[in-house]
């Protein structure tokens, strides 16, 4: 552990020099294709925070449609965001082995990219889970590529078993330990790369060639016993969490009131979240508040909860006030509150139903 710390110190210390005044240079690019590129990432010299957050865009081979990469990669980037929480998708490529009749290997592949180089981001273990397809192995994941060495190599292992007894034992849908096993994830997980076990397979090549393995989107996957013999160049949708890993935790107080040495949530009205994937910290915009809390100009702002647009989230039963950060919300003239207040049920008439006939105050409450 010690270790570790050390070693996020001078990552700390490296990037304190590089991080930008709080902002993109003026001009900067915010949209790839169809993605939104907020800041801290960015397009081009000064527009992101600095190393891990640049982002590079491309028109696809052929048509001139624009692809979001991350820097100096071929990842796909499909989805950023940086509030409420910081998430990335992307797409990871699929690891195999393959396998003749004699049991020798005719393609291998362990899945390493270089998704990492800067440690900003962690696979999110709240949105993957990791899949094995095969009919006879073993395969698990772990940190590090360059043969397990890296900062994080050791601290992480985890996978699955999948045996088939024949061609048929493999069902669509199921994905139990036959043909496809899946698991969880921890927090933690660095790398997309995958280690198979060396368990004889050339007995069963025609239905099954090749075993593969995978993280994928939990929502996004659903084993078919077709793909036990699919294309070597699948990718898969992944979430990645990021953070800003300059520091182990959210800095001290003094810190982030002076907004100083490299703190990211410059904007006003937002405040520091700890990381729970990997080490560092992450900004939100205090209650009551949205906007990208890592924009010194363009962050968080007030929401006004008495917009219709945001009647459904913010009920108010009556006269509703934007206050900074609020709202408040009071009975009409006549009305009182009842239960649990205007936010929450409709008021109450001060009068019985007669009297306010009579007096030519009925009147629906709602309105
Ligand atoms: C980036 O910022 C540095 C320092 O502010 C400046 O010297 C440099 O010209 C800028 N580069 C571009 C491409 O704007
Ligand atoms: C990407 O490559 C360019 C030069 O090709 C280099 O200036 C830049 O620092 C690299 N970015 C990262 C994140 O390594
Ligand atoms: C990551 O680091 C390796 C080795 O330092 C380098 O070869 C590679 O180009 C880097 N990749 C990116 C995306 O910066
Ligand atoms: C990105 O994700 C957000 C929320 O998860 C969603 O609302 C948005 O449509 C997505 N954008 C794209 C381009 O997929
Ligand atoms: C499989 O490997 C063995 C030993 O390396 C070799 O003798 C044999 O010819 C190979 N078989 C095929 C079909 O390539
Ligand atoms: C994955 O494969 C690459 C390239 O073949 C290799 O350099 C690396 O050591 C492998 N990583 C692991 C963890 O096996
Ligand atoms: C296992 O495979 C063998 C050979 O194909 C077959 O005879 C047997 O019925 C299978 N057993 C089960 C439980 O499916
Ligand atoms: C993957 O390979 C298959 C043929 O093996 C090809 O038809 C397909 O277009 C390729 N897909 C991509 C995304 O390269
Ligand atoms: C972050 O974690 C540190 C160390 O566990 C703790 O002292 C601090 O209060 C936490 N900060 C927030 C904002 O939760």
């Amino acid at each position: 552990m010690a270790f570790w710390l050390l070693a996020d110190l001078l990552i700390l210390l490296a990037s304190a020099a590089e991080s930008v005044a709080g902002r993109p240079a003026a001009g900067c690019q915010t949209r790839c294709g169809d993605v939104s590129i907020p800041y801290p990432f960015g397009i081009g010299p000064n527009c992101s925070r600095g190393k891990g957050f640049e982002i590079a865009c491309n028109p696809r081979n052929g048509n001139g449609h624009l692809v979001p990469t991350l820097a100096n990669s071929s990842i796909h980037l499909q989805n950023l965001s940086v509030a409420p929480i910081p998430l990335a998708k992307v797409m990871l490529p699929v690891a195999y082995k393959c396998y003749d009749s004699s049991d020798n290997v005719t393609h291998w592949f362990n899945g390493t990219v270089d998704l990492n180089n800067n440690s900003v981001y962690r696979i999110s273990d709240r949105f993957n889970k990791f899949v094995v397809l095969g009919c006879n192995t073993m395969a698990y994941t772990t940190n590090g590529n360059s043969g397990g060495k890296g900062r994080y190599a050791g601290l992480f292992y985890t996978g699955c078993v999948s045996y088939c007894n024949d061609s048929r034992s493999a069902q669509d849908g199921w994905c139990a330990g036959v043909g496809c096993c899946h698991v969880d994830i921890s927090p933690g997980l660095t790398d997309n790369v995958v280690s198979f076990g060396p368990w004889t397979c050339g007995f069963q090549v025609d239905f099954s060639p090749c075993d593969y393995s995978f993280l994928v989107d939990k929502k996004e996957y659903e084993f078919r016993s077709a793909d036990l013999k699919m294309d070597l160049n699948r990718t898969m949708p992944v979430w990645l969490d990021w953070a800003i890993r300059d520091s182990v935790t959210c800095p001290p107080p003094e810190v982030q009131e002076k907004k100083s040495a490299g703190y990211a949530c410059v904007s006003d009205n937002s405040e520091c979240v700890n990381s729970t994937n990997g080490p560092g910290y992450y900004c939100k915009c205090k209650q009551g508040y949205e906007g990208n809390p890592y924009d010194k100009d363009q962050g968080c702002k007030d929401i006004n909860e008495c917009d219709v647009s945001n009647k459904k989230k913010y009920p108010c039963y009556g006269v509703c006030n934007n206050i900074p950060g609020n709202y408040e919300c009071h009975c009409r003239v006549g009305y009182q509150r009842s239960g649990e207040g205007p936010k929450k049920q409709e008021c109450s008439s001060k009068f019985p139903l007669p009297a306010r006939l009579a007096l030519g105050t009925y009147a629906p409450q709602n309105f």
